[in-house]
């Protein structure tokens, strides 16, 4: 199968992991040997409850005898799609009132950039330095990461960066200013929280010149940081919040929700303001709502903080110069790239997956699902350890 991965799917990447997939329940993939792989990466933070929870399984299956797709977005009524939205409202703070479900983070992203541009009659976006938002043409031009989009050029005009928690920079937006975007937590920069008052200082300065607040939560919504949304920790309310990832439970899928008001933007001048054939996917979204109902029906949450405390606990070590992050979005930085290399590639052939963060070399990723048990993570703590006693003596 390797020999066919190679020749007839194309890489994005000149060193693929390659590791060939049997099967992969709660913390563990299976590889086609049968050995097990602890995984304290989730699919890249997408699968907040681990492999093939059993109620998340049981809703795919009983949607899947009903029925799959009928229609395009918002023609007719599905009830996993319309259940899913009211519970993202029911947990939501106002004015976050309606949601539009996508195929992806960064369509989401996408749909909300059109939005405040509608919205405001200004072009004008305002995003950050080490900012990732997703890899399509909108989202690529609001990545503070010059070097992965360079080759891509032109992309939107009107857009410029500032740094993440300068708080002398929110002078630079202005009246021209439809929105900023950022992430709550910076994800490919190196898992950056927002300093103390950061995004209060955003929110005021956007309202002042009514400016609307693009928060991406792709990365830290959905429980990950021991709150179900990571805004929830800064007492700053976006205007349309981006989520993606986690809320699938392990399927694809994206969403932006915001107040009704700007959600009928979407609607006139022009209709159909944002389409998509498969947004709303009824199984998908009966994934996606068996997995919110879980999360917020279960201790899981106030658990990742529990976690958290475990894993700064066990990981001291010399070569980890600091953890950073929040929950279980944590980063391990290392003194250099080549032990961050080094720690991921041993760890994977000691049957534990850890993985890199996109803009920030020296970090390795550790985002398992949310799930996993105190005893997992002692137990891939102790082969970080084992293999950085390793790669130190
Ligand atoms: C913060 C953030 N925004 C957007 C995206 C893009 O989401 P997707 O890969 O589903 O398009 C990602 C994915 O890694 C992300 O981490």
């Amino acid at each position: 199968m390797l020999n066919y991965f190679q020749k007839y799917q194309a890489q994005t990447s000149p060193h693929p992991l390659g590791l060939e997939i049997s099967h992969a329940k709660g913390s563990y993939i299976y590889d086609i040997e049968n050995n097990a792989h602890l995984d304290f990466v989730a699919g890249v933070s997408a699968t907040p409850l681990g492999h093939n929870h059993p109620k998340v399984v049981e809703a795919i299956k009983t949607q899947l005898d009903k029925y799959m797709h009928v229609m395009v977005y918002g023609e007719y009524v599905q009830k996993p799609a319309v259940e899913l939205a009211k519970l993202l409202a029911e947990n939501l703070p106002e004015p976050l009132e309606q949601t539009y479900l996508t195929n992806s983070g960064t369509e989401a992203i996408e749909g909300a950039l059109k939005l405040v541009k509608r919205a405001t009659g200004r072009s004008e976006i305002i995003s950050v330095k080490n900012a990732y938002h997703g890899n399509t043409m909108g989202s690529m031009s609001v990545m503070g990461y010059e070097e992965r989009k360079q080759a891509f050029r032109p992309l939107l005009p009107n857009v410029t960066f500032i740094s993440f928690n300068k708080f002398e920079d929110l002078n630079n937006i202005t009246t021209k200013t439809a929105a900023v975007i950022l992430e709550t937590i910076q994800g490919g920069a190196g898992f950056i929280l927002p300093q103390k008052n950061y995004l209060e200082a955003v929110r005021k300065r956007c309202d002042k010149v009514g400016a609307l607040l693009i928060l991406d939560e792709i990365q830290p919504g959905f429980g990950r940081t021991g709150k179900l949304f990571g805004f929830q920790h800064y007492n700053c309310t976006p205007d349309i919040l981006v989520t993606g990832k986690a809320l699938g439970g392990g399927m694809p899928i994206g969403a932006f929700t915001a107040s009704k008001k700007l959600m009928l933007l979407l609607q006139d001048n022009p209709k159909l303001g944002h389409i998509t054939t498969f947004g709303g996917h009824p199984v998908i979204a009966a994934s996606a709502l068996a997995t919110l109902k879980e999360i917020t029906e279960t201790n899981l949450i106030n658990e990742t903080l529990e976690k958290e405390k475990l894993f700064r606990k066990l990981l001291v070590h010399p070569l980890i110069k600091e953890i950073r992050g929040k929950g279980l979005m944590l980063a391990l930085i290392m003194e250099n790239a080549d032990i961050t290399n080094q720690l991921i590639l041993k760890c994977k052939d000691q049957g534990l997956i850890l993985f890199w963060l996109l803009f920030e070399p020296k970090a390795v990723r550790i985002t398992p699902p949310l799930t996993i048990s105190k005893q997992e993570i002692k137990k891939g703590c102790n082969i970080i350890l084992s293999i950085l006693n390793e790669i130190i003596s």
